[in-house]
């Protein structure tokens, strides 16, 4: 258990005694002044608690009493896991922990192989909807960065013990698909296949819509085809299949060169909805809110205007007929709630998608498929730029593959660990070369803030020193090194030795360790993997200091090396697996 956690919960009834009384005597009702106690991490103790200030404002009270009260009412609660409680500053709780209870909950931590991270009281049904690249057409960065994102987010809900659904909604329907199709039929089913199982998707595309773009006649073909894929023609299913197949397959490889969750199963492409549409109109009809705008069946939920301010309506049905893509989404909410039984859905789609979606999230609600306490929620990011800040292209301007991508990084870390390590041969190298050149990819993704655009720098992401997936790895098989040498078998690391935390890098670790459940929890709760990157970072250099300060296999005693050891083992244990909540493998030697 984190004691930050701890800490969060000890407090908050002393903060609640205090607020209670507080309401009493000005007869005010308690339930509308919130008294969290704000614990964080500190640099004058181990904790601060800042929730007095807050507080004391809320009660119109001096900020420092409000403190004194707390810190009176809270010593009770406190006994022998703080051994001091400073009031300081304006109303400041300063919390230092006591020696013993730190080396307790490492110990515990150490005994657990789930490293004593408990799962969310709470925890429910998750749907994550990420990854979505679309059907004959190349995987670019953008769905990169959605499938880094959002398998590190499954990783993390499931380590908290909820039951995470991933979907993969693949774009697999829609007016693209007459002019894919007739190329097809005009390339020859077998040319198509050959092109598509190797990945060329890109060509095939582009031809298609030269065709399409250059042929009137191609044109009109194109325009037919959608109408008899709309109608269920079941020759033009077949071709159409045809295309799904090859391309999902394909997306697959990907998948699992990257080392992501997503399996074949996963995807619920838009094409799955279909049957369901007639009915998100009928029913949008029905509940009186449908407005026929232009030709068009529009919703205008509350709120959403336009550049000129005018209303902004979300088209659910074209005045030819056809369903758009908000219409899909509707569908998509009301499965996922209805039949998934979804209590949150996290959307990991770039930021230029937020109006699509906090639209269609706003019409389920007014049409009562999206109930209060289903929570629905944007995960955004950003743009992945280029070393010179621009859009991240080719040379020649256009979009980068993926899979260019990550052979660049894998050739450049397969360099660097034939430099660094020569001993490092054959299947072996060649593993440590994809888990390091993947692993540093992924982790400069999910280490930057995902709203803002990120540099994506070759040379940065890859380099062993500073926040980088190469240095997290490094840290771990520099530990697991130190087991090698010292011929120390980690099975036979007792669970009750006793840990000394007389130095104070020791007593720092110990400490840094222990953050590690507040960070996988923060993570799930904010969707926002960059605090779980920052944690481990910080916790490789503690464990760094530790290790320039501290002998281990030479310590003084056997009693000191034995606990150095297990503070070892918890660290490199700790490390493998945040890293592997974030996708990331952590090889034993690089
Ligand atoms: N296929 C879409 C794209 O490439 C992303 C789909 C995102 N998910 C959703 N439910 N709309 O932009």
């Amino acid at each position: 258990a984190d004691p930050l956690v701890i800490l969060t919960e000890r407090l908050a009834p002393a903060f609640a005694a205090v607020r209670d009384a507080a309401c009493a005597e000005a007869g005010t009702d308690p339930a509308t002044v919130p008294a969290p106690p704000t614990v964080r991490r500190s640099d004058r103790a181990d904790f601060q608690a800042d929730g007095a200030l807050p507080l004391a404002k809320r009660l119109g009270r001096n900020p420092r009493e409000v403190a004194a009260e707390v810190q009176e009412a809270a010593t009770a609660a406190l006994e022998g896991l703080v051994a001091e409680l400073e009031l300081a500053g304006p109303g400041f709780l300063n919390l230092t922990l006591d020696d013993g209870a730190v080396a307790d909950l490492a110990r515990r931590a150490h005994a657990d192989a789930a490293l004593d991270v408990a799962p969310d009281a709470d925890a429910g049904t998750v749907v994550v909807d990420y990854s979505a690249p679309n059907v004959a057409k190349e995987m670019h960065v953008g769905h990169l960065r959605s499938t880094v994102i959002g398998d590190a987010l499954v990783r993390v809900l499931e380590r908290l013990g909820h039951t995470v659904v991933r979907e993969n909604h693949v774009g697999d329907w829609g007016t693209p698909f007459g002019m894919l199709i007739e190329h097809l039929v005009d390339v020859g089913e077998d040319t198509a296949v050959a092109e598509l199982s190797v990945g060329d998707l890109n060509g095939f595309y582009q031809a298609a819509r030269a065709s399409f773009d250059g042929d009137d006649a191609f044109k009109e073909r194109a325009r037919r085809r959608v109408v008899s894929l709309q109608a269920g023609d079941p020759e033009t299913l077949r071709l159409w299949r045809i295309l799904v197949d090859q391309s999902t397959e394909y997306f697959q490889t990907v998948y699992d060169r990257l080392g992501v969750r997503l399996t074949p199963d996963d995807v619920v492409g838009e094409s799955a909805y279909n049957d369901a549409l007639p009915a998100v109109v009928a029913d949008l009809d029905a509940a009186g809110i449908l407005v026929l705008d232009d030709g068009a069946e529009c919703v205008f939920p509350p709120g959403f205007t336009n550049r000129d301010g005018e209303p902004q309506p979300m088209i659910v049905r074209k005045g030819d007929g056809g369903y758009g893509y908000a219409a899909t989404d509707l569908a998509t909410i009301r499965q996922r709630v209805d039949v998934t039984g979804a209590e949150r859905i996290l959307y990991v789609v770039g930021a230029p998608q937020r109006d699509h979606l906090e639209m269609v999230f706003a019409v389920a609600r007014m049409a009562g498929w999206l109930p209060d306490d289903v929570v629905a929620e944007h995960v955004p990011f950003g743009n992945l730029l280029g070393a010179d800040g621009k859009m991240f292209k080719t040379r020649a301007g256009t979009s980068v593959r993926l899979v260019d991508l990550l052979d660049e990084a894998v050739d450049r870390a397969r360099d660097a660990i034939a430099e660094r390590n020569p001993d490092l041969v054959g299947e072996e190298a060649e593993a440590v070369a994809a888990a390091v050149g993947i692993g540093a990819i992924k982790y400069a993704d999910l280490s930057s803030d995902r709203v803002k655009d990120y540099v994506l720098d070759f040379d940065r992401m890859l380099a062993f020193e500073g926040a980088t997936g190469p240095y997290l790895q490094y840290a771990h098989a520099r530990i697991r090194s130190i087991f090698r040498r010292g011929e120390v078998d980690v099975g036979t690391l007792t669970a009750d030795v006793d840990l000394a935390l007389g130095q104070p890098q020791e007593r720092a670790l110990a400490l840094a360790l222990l953050g590690f459940e507040g960070a996988v929890r923060d993570t799930a709760r904010t969707s926002q993997p960059h605090r779980l990157c920052g944690h481990l970072f910080d916790l490789a250099q503690t464990f760094t200091s530790f290790y320039e300060a501290c002998p281990v296999l030479k310590a003084d005693d056997e009693a000191t090396r034995a606990s150095r050891l297990v503070l070892c083992d918890l660290t490199a244990r700790t490390l493998a697996a945040g890293l592997d909540l974030l996708g990331i493998a952590a090889p034993d030697r690089m």
